[in-house]
């Protein structure tokens, strides 16, 4: 393979509740994340005390980590994707002053990172708020919430100006339509007038954050995040073709706020027909204005859509309600396999944003089995990654701007959907099981070896 752009940058992606553990340490608050010990689509239930769930250990990144760090430079890793979590740092959320040792936590952390050379990328909301704000205040629906997060945007960008130069604000930001809790703490039987509510008050109040982190960093660039949930159509159908044009547009919706600063026409219109008003003021549209830098997003899976009731009635039912591809191979979980997908996303974001690109999460997760001298021979990981990896280099060889590619959960963490530890992403194994069991000891796997010979390489040891 021809090598990669000098300038890509080459890592991984972790988020705070996915690894840290230390669920109540150094004065962390409790958030949505500690109250879904099931995963994001999980019910909620407040902790009691005594009670334990397998994220408040998660894979103690949050004592480990100089040693995971240690691990991921031995990599080659140019970039760490983390998250901090907003409780560490206002543990209720509506605190006036920030909780100092949670700000002395992720100076240590990014500390180690520069020893490394590795650039810190940081997720300021990465399914989590704090589950006070839930509580006291109606989550997101609420738009004193804007303020709340921007005072919290504020203290870590005037904290950590030295130390991290790429933001991004809240993590695949669409996802809200799927799992309000998790995105925008609303119940999951709320309506899509209050969803939508909610998201817009998290649009604007992504959009004061970048104006911050602009005025705080000059110097430093902020993404949007957004699940790259790229839909084909099943048939060639016209009515086929429009309907995944709307489909699409669900989530295209949420960057091209983002990025264009306004609300669309077809969303103003999707909201005539539903009857939903969103109260936007003039000062929310003239916030809007400030745009991202860049955008990044994850990348997983695809499915397709069809105008047929009866087809979707027999075919839809998994989270996303995708429609099955029948060309197309499924991961242990039924996320569908599709690298081409992949160039097709990212010449389709380059086509309409014409701003730089970074793959932020990418991955496979599966039921690693070690081998009795505890070896696991992920070929089937490598296999993934590498056909994704050329498709990237396909993507820039279009003409896209591609300015790196994190890979999700480089260490095996919490699974976010079903908070299970066996469903593995890792270069890294932990020795920890879904029921907490285990030593939470690390050890390299095939996979490693790899991913480093491709950093190494600069991709040029892919295989088409
Ligand atoms: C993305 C999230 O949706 O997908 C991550 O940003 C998550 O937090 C990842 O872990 C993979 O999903 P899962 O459910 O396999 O962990």
């Amino acid at each position: 393979m021809k090598a990669f752009p000098e300038t890509f940058l080459w890592g991984g992606a972790v988020a705070a509740n996915q690894v840290e553990g230390a669920w109540l340490e150094d004065g962390k608050g409790i958030s949505t994340s500690d109250v879904q010990p099931h995963g994001v689509f999980g019910e909620i239930s407040e902790r009691k005390s005594g009670d334990m769930g397998i994220k408040d250990v998660a894979i103690d990144f949050y004592h480990r980590y100089p040693d995971d760090i240690a691990l991921f430079a031995e990599m080659g890793f140019s970039c760490l994707r983390v998250s901090i979590a907003w409780t560490r740092i206002f543990p209720n959320g509506d605190e006036q002053q920030p909780n100092e040792a949670g700000l002395a936590y992720y100076d240590k952390l990014f500390d180690e990172l520069a020893k490394h050379n590795i650039t810190p990328m940081v997720t300021l909301s990465h399914y989590e708020m704090p589950w006070g704000l839930v509580k006291n205040h109606g989550g997101w629906g609420n738009r004193e919430v804007i303020t709340f997060f921007e005072r919290y945007a504020r203290t870590v960008f005037t904290r950590f100006k030295n130390k991290v130069k790429l933001w991004l604000t809240f993590n695949e930001i669409n996802m809200s339509l799927h799992a309000p809790m998790t995105g925008v703490g609303l119940a999951g039987n709320s309506i899509k007038a209050e969803i939508y509510q909610a998201i817009h008050h998290q649009l604007v109040a992504s959009a004061l954050a970048v104006k911050a982190c602009h005025e705080l960093i000059p110097d430093a660039k902020v993404g949007n995040m957004l699940l790259g949930g790229l839909m084909y159509p099943l048939t060639c159908k016209p009515t086929d073709v429009l309907e995944t044009l709307q489909e699409n547009r669900q989530w295209l919706f949420f960057g091209d706020v983002q990025c264009r600063g306004e609300y669309p026409g077809y969303m103003l219109r999707y909201f005539r027909d539903n009857n939903i008003e969103i109260d936007m003021s003039d000062s929310d549209r003239q916030a809007l204005k400030s745009t991202v830098d860049f955008i990044s997003f994850s990348y997983y899976m695809t499915g397709c859509v069809s105008a047929d009731e009866e087809v979707n009635a027999k075919a839809r039912g998994n989270i996303l309600s995708m429609i099955p591809n029948p060309h197309l191979p499924a991961s242990e979980w039924g996320w569908q396999i599709d690298p081409v997908g992949l160039r097709v996303l990212l010449n389709m974001l380059w086509d309409r944003y014409q701003k730089p690109l970074f793959i932020v999460e990418n991955g496979l997760g599966a039921k690693d089995k070690p081998d009795a001298d505890g070896t696991v021979n992920d070929d089937y990981r490598i296999s993934y990654l590498n056909d994704h990896l050329v498709q990237v280099r396909e993507a820039i060889e279009d003409g896209v701007n591609v300015l790196g590619y994190t890979c999700w959960g480089p260490i095996d963490l919490v699974s976010a959907s079903k908070a299970e530890l066996s469903k593995r992403y890792g270069f890294i194994y932990v020795d920890r099981d879904d029921q907490g069991n285990g030593t939470l000891a690390r050890s390299r796997k095939k996979s490693f070896y790899w991913y480093k010979d491709v950093i190494a390489s600069r991709g040029s040891s892919l295989k088409r």
